[in-house]
């Protein structure tokens, strides 16, 4: 079952439009600067998040792993993180905690050696599904030696859930479950395309998370995807279609309200977008969808991907004079439309 899902998501993010109709990196604009006063050959991309020592600020996000297509598609992506020196994350391991045979879709990234590596659990799955396998430390430990990883990304993913037919719906108690995690392991919370608010970011980093992955709405949406499925209730994932707050409005939010890392992933599509995240509070970006296509294609391609996109931040960061990461932090970013509305 959990196989199918897997595959199903991959074959439908790449073969039907399930981005979210609006996007919001577009109503932010970076103030030009007519006199940078730095030459593009010594800016430097290069930024540190929880002691990991980044080439430059992003991550793959997590995406696959748990059904026999997965290993190539994790190979390719992680490779790519290791050439330019960039994060990885794979996608949810209940597959392989559950069934031993699919670890090898996982272990396939211990091959490279990006300097970040994510491993990946479901909260929904740290407390009682009516009799479901309820994942423990030991289970999160797991996850993260069957990668080497530095970190666990513990997903929220109810938009995802209620949508789906055979949805974990159980929810309270989660916060507590993912509490003692954070007392054995250093936890990522991160969402997966409904951004995350204020009040969730506090308790969030009161429970000792490590950070916060955004996964705001504007790329991706898993309602969409759930709504490609069989047997899904079509017109409720059509209503909920863009259910979530904008990728930017969610790095506002949390900046706001800790001071925690934080991962804004959620509709980065080039290197603007992950300029403007920095400069909205963000430390590093991720891309999940945006990288798919690539990945389906071959490592060559997964490869001029990245290129492509760490090339468009660089001569972003040239135009508006800033020869560090850091720099982004304090350039003017003027905000128009429907994102001004949600960030006031
Ligand atoms: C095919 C696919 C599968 C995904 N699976 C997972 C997953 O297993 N665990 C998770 O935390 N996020 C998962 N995500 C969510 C992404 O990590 C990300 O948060 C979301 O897609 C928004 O980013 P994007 O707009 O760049 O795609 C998945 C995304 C895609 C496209």
């Amino acid at each position: 079952m959990i196989q199918r899902r897997k595959e199903d998501h991959i074959n439908i993010s790449l073969e039907k439009d399930v981005e979210v109709e609006d996007d919001y990196w577009s109503m932010l604009k970076f103030v030009h600067r007519a006199l940078p006063e730095v030459d593009m050959e010594e800016i430097s991309l290069e930024t540190e998040i929880f002691g990991c020592e980044l080439s430059a600020p992003l991550m793959i996000s997590a995406i696959t792993g748990g059904y026999g297509g997965a290993e190539e598609f994790n190979r390719r992506l992680s490779s790519t993180a290791e050439e330019y020196g960039i994060g990885f994350g794979v996608g949810s391991q209940r597959a392989a905690l559950e069934d031993e045979g699919l670890r090898s879709t996982y272990e396939v990234i211990r091959e490279s050696h990006p300097p970040l590596v994510v491993a990946n659990l479901g909260a929904p799955q740290l407390i009682d599904q009516k009799g479901k396998h309820v994942f423990d430390i030991e289970d999160g430990k797991m996850a993260m030696d069957m990668i080497g990883a530095d970190h666990l990304a513990i997903h929220l993913n109810y938009l995802q859930e209620v949508v789906q037919p055979e949805g974990d719906l159980r929810a309270k108690g989660v916060l507590e479950a993912m509490a003692g995690f954070c007392d054995e392991l250093p936890v990522i919370a991160k969402e997966t395309g409904a951004g995350i608010d204020a009040d969730t970011a506090s308790s969030l980093s009161e429970v000792g998370v490590k950070a916060i992955d955004v996964g705001g709405m504007g790329g991706t949406s898993f309602s969409a995807v759930e709504y490609y499925r069989e047997g899904t209730d079509k017109k409720l994932a059509n209503m909920l279609w863009d259910w979530g707050i904008p990728t930017p409005a969610s790095i506002i939010e949390c900046r706001r309200a800790t001071d925690v890392p934080l991962i804004a992933t959620g509709g980065i599509r080039n290197g603007l977008d992950i300029a403007k995240a920095i400069a909205l509070g963000a430390d590093i970006a991720g891309i999940a969808g945006g990288v798919l296509p690539a990945a389906n294609i071959s490592l060559e391609d997964t490869c001029k991907y990245m290129e492509g996109v760490l090339k468009e931040l660089k001569s972003v960061m040239f135009l508006l004079g800033c020869k560090k990461v850091e720099d982004l932090r304090d350039r003017r970013l003027m905000i128009m439309g429907e994102l001004k509305d949600w960030v006031i």
